[in-house]
């Protein structure tokens, strides 16, 4: 059942020195494969990076989060920065219409960056990450790198660049899982109280 895995789950930074087999990455990658995206678009590529040296330096671009220096492999969610031709101010129109005027005048380089539908490789990213989970394989999510160093570390070509990073591997221990709020802490039904 989803739910237990669910249960199961927590970020991983802590890996074992045991590699994941092929199999189980390409179980992870057709999770990925069968995401949701926003009129079926599938605006990515993933990036398997198996390499040590290109993990470190990952891990450099990371802000030294030297955690991620042990992970097994990383998957790189690559996503396609729209040009504004391609409707990408249309969405952000649409979804916040206080702010058409705003939105219509920032720059066109920022704009692009900002939006850089990284919406939509969060959740190819997510079923990687509980398809892993079910292997036994744990994960952390990453956003904290700097997006042009490693789209160029990985020699993307606009309009491709690096949304999102999750790090894998076999947890090195148990550990607890990450308390959460309640349910009573979090819903509402209807209106807002
Ligand atoms: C969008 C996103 C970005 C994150 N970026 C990082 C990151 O750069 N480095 C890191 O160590 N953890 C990162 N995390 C992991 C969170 O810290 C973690 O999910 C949170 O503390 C809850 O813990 P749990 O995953 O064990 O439930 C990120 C998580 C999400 C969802």
């Amino acid at each position: 059942m989803i739910l237990d895995l669910l249960k199961k789950r927590k970020s991983v930074r802590n890996f074992a020195e045991k590699d994941v087999p092929d199999e189980v990455i390409n179980y992870i990658l057709e999770a990925g494969r069968l995401s949701p995206s926003g009129g079926n678009g599938q605006p990515w590529k993933f990036g398997v990076i198996t390499d040590k040296e290109l993990i470190l330096k990952t891990a450099q671009i990371a802000y030294n989060q030297k955690w991620i220096e042990k992970a097994s492999f990383l998957i790189v969610l690559c996503t396609k920065n729209f040009d504004k031709e391609r409707g990408g101010r249309y969405i952000q129109k649409s979804r916040f219409p206080n702010y058409v005027e705003e939105i219509e005048n920032m720059d066109d380089e920022l704009y692009r960056r900002i939006h850089m539908e990284e919406h939509q490789t969060k959740i190819a990213g997510t079923h990687m990450m509980m398809a892993a989970l079910e292997h036994g394989v744990g994960s952390t999510w990453i956003s904290l790198f700097k997006v042009d160093e490693l789209s160029e570390l990985l020699n993307l070509k606009k309009p491709l660049i690096a949304s999102e990073v999750i790090a894998f591997g076999y947890p090195a221990y148990d550990e607890e899982v990450t308390p959460k709020k309640s349910l009573d802490e979090i819903v509402f039904y209807n209106k807002f109280e």
